[in-house]
């Protein structure tokens, strides 16, 4: 092989071509659109299931294409028993992440049909995963409370229906548009690691399940997914708006990162989807009298001031998901719930023209060592 740079984090590297989404600086903002549609626009016009309708099937849905869409999805929102049991015996402990990769990995063992992998296969488990993660989600939060579980209905949207079957009670109207909204947001983004890793691993022909298994593990990392968590940490830590610049100043000295800070192709660009979120985390938090707002705007105030970094879309989902009552250690599997359409559509992208995804290393180790025997070697 001839000698060839290393690009650190394949920064910048075109791995595929995909039709999935567009990220593109255009006069110093950033675009990013969904099968051709302008996030903007899908975040204040659209719902999450239909956004799930267009990274799946390519296009827009038609009214009754939607409604009938809608039906599928909550007809298989409820879990197979088998589930309901692997949710009861995980010690209570478990990581909420960790408990839906292996519920996704169980549900791969009940499905007859594991390895086929036909457009109308791949859509039928693609409509029961999207369905069922809300509802892996909220009923291990019950189970490990000791609440009764809250089974899904069928009247309710899928956000809508998420925050019943968690709280044990109907969600207002702006609640649920928030929520809506923020799984929007999350529902897509070309090949950050999760998707790579989805990718990679549907490269091999391995089965859907095992691609969203992987994809689950890789999101769960501080740098990817499980921002939004740490960002919290750091709000309840400041916790008021007036100690935020002392405590980024001396983060920063100490050469720390500050979580929901920064971006690998959102450099010195606003993040639309961090812009988009923020408009709903104020609006949210005024409403219910939440602090984590304004201790936020705080933060980012001076993590621009002394590093002169923008927010990403971790740093506002937190005190969007607080402001709703989500249990902090759940933020990264309401990540996974919004982004989980958008894994599937490029699983399903990569079987239809697939090439086995395999890079090269460049050799930095030892050479031509000499073999010593084991009775030799001290
Ligand atoms: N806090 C402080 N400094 C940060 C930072 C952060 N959150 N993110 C990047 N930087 C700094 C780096 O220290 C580096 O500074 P230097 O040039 O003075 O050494 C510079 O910015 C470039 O960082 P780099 O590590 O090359 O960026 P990256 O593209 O590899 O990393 C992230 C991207 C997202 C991993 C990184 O910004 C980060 O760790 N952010 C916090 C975690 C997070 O919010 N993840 C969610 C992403 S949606």
């Amino acid at each position: 092989m001839s000698e060839k740079e290393v690009l650190e984090g394949l920064e910048d590297v075109i791995a595929l071509e995909s039709k999935i989404s567009r990220i593109e600086l255009v006069d110093g903002t950033a675009i990013l659109e969904y099968r051709g549609y302008d996030i903007r626009d899908l975040a204040k016009k659209s719902t999450f299931e239909e956004v799930c309708y267009l990274l799946l099937y390519g296009d827009l849905p038609k009214k009754y294409e939607l409604q009938d869409f809608k039906i599928e999805l909550a007809e298989r929102r409820e879990l197979p028993p088998q589930i309901i049991g692997l949710l009861t015996h995980l010690p209570q402990y478990t990581h909420p992440m960790v408990v839906l990769r292996t519920s996704v990995s169980y549900l791969g063992s009940l499905d007859k049909k594991l390895h086929e992998k036909s457009r109308e296969e791949c859509l039928e488990k693609s409509k029961s995963l999207i369905a069922k993660f809300p509802t892996i989600i909220a009923y291990f939060h019950r189970i490990r409370m000791g609440k009764n579980l809250i089974p899904p209905t069928l009247e309710l949207s899928h956000a809508a229906n998420f925050l019943y079957m968690l709280h044990g009670e109907e969600p207002s109207s702006t609640a649920e548009r928030a929520l809506d909204m923020d799984l929007i947001l999350h529902a897509e983004h070309e090949l950050n690691a999760s998707t790579f890793v989805a990718r990679v691993a549907a490269s091999t022909l391995a089965d859907m399940y095992a691609c969203v298994v992987a994809a689950t593990g890789t999101l769960m990392g501080p740098l990817h997914g499980g921002a939004a968590n740490e960002v919290m940490k750091m709000l309840r830590e400041v916790a008021t708006p007036r100690r935020a610049e002392e405590y980024v100043k001396k983060k920063l000295e100490m050469g720390e990162r500050i979580m929901g800070f920064g971006h690998r192709v959102y450099r010195n660009v606003m993040d639309p989807r961090a812009e988009l979120l923020r408009g709903l985390a104020k609006k949210l938090s005024e409403e219910k009298e939440s602090i984590w707002f304004k201790v936020s705007e705080a933060i980012a105030e001076a993590v621009y001031k002394y590093k002169k970094l923008l927010p990403n879309i971790d740093f506002y989902s937190a005190s969007v998901y607080a402001a709703l009552g989500i249990p902090d250690d759940l933020f990264v599997n309401i990540f996974a719930m919004g982004r989980i359409p958008g894994w599937l559509a490029h699983i399903m992208e990569q079987y239809e023209n697939n090439r086995l995804i395999r890079p090269r290393a460049k050799y930095i180790g030892e050479k031509n060592k000499e073999y010593i025997p084991l009775t030799r070697r001290e």
